[in-house]
């Protein structure tokens, strides 16, 4: 088996709604269909190692103790394969929750509500939370939970050299530098990267300086840059180094490519704990992240390990 992940982040009740378009300031539209689902950036990561990975997945969370927050533990428990005994509940704050809004083609908006993400973690993780993290293979963070605490996990496991993923996901504020010089991979969509960067990201050369300047951020500086480029598949800027591409796998429909992102970005954590080398990682992620973007929901939609196998056989990758 490989080396244990672990997932530090958010958990969410997914409060899908299937739409037509969004609404307007001031108008009320009709979703076509809705209900609610576990989701969350964190669950999500180790909802996906736990259905991908050889080894053990951990998620270290904190959900309210209200009905969300028991839908999150069944929803979790059911996907299988994901270790809960390091989620908490925190009694004075409401579980975190997301309005996701489906369009027809398969894009999405999302508004997040903090709540036990941002609340429940008083003084930060426990002590054994610590040790799980220094003996992990490798270390997955997003931004849904205060960078005070993702500082705290990430130092743990910087000193026990843990590799240590960000994904740049969730939150609007640039990424503090204290948190940033701690981590191995950062890994911002086209978007954050814009965002944070302050710099365009149309093109291929655009994208190269943007993760350019990420790569120039902190002191130390971050060395790889894994930017996932949606439809343009991902790229990794590695500092000094030619670029690695990776090209999506096309599904024949993309149902809802909710969820891609995290499945990406985790799926290449479960390869790197493997050994794999980075492109293969990349190959075995796009694999992944095809086999989401046909399923609609976050959770529901991540694949098993035979499937992207599978996958990667029956298609011709360069
Ligand atoms: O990345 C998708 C996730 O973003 C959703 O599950 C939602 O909860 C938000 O965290």
């Amino acid at each position: 088996a490989s080396p244990p992940i672990v997932v530090v982040g958010s958990a969410n009740a997914d409060i899908y709604v299937e739409v037509d378009r969004l609404p307007l300031v001031g108008e009320t539209v009709a979703a076509r269909a809705g209900r609610s689902l576990a989701g969350g950036k964190g669950a999500n990561q180790a909802a996906c190692g736990g259905r991908l990975a050889t080894g053990p997945t951990y998620l270290v969370a904190r959900v309210g103790d209200d009905a969300n927050g028991r839908l999150l533990e069944g929803a979790l428990a059911d996907a299988g394969g994901v270790r809960l005994d390091r989620v908490a509940r925190a009694p004075d704050a409401p579980s975190g929750h997301a309005v996701v809004m489906l369009m027809p083609d398969g894009q999405n908006s999302i508004i997040i509500v903090g709540g036990a993400n941002m609340e429940g973690w008083a003084a930060g993780v426990g002590s054994e939370d610590l040790d799980l993290i220094r003996r992990a293979g490798v270390l997955l963070l997003q931004r849904e939970i205060p960078d005070w605490v993702n500082v705290q996990v990430a130092q743990a496991a910087k000193g026990a050299g843990v590799p240590v993923i960000l994904d740049a996901g969730g939150m609007d504020a640039p990424v503090p530098g204290e948190l940033l010089s701690l981590v191995d991979i950062f890994s911002p969509n086209e978007t954050e990267l814009a965002r944070l960067s302050g710099m365009p990201t149309e093109t291929f050369e655009q994208i190269s300086q943007a993760a350019g300047a990420c790569h120039k951020m902190v002191d130390q500086g971050v060395k790889e840059v894994l930017v996932k480029l949606g439809s343009q598949g991902s790229a990794l800027f590695i500092e000094a180094e030619e670029p690695i591409r990776q090209p999506i796998i096309p599904a024949k429909e993309v149902v809802d490519t909710t969820g891609a992102g995290d499945t990406f970005t985790s799926a290449f954590a479960v390869a790197l704990v493997e050994g794999k080398p980075k492109k293969e990682c990349m190959r075995f992620a796009a694999a992944a992240a095809s086999l989401c973007v046909r399923v609609k929901g976050a959770i529901p939609s991540m694949p098993d390990r035979k499937s992207v196998v599978d996958l990667l056989e029956s298609v011709q990758v360069e």
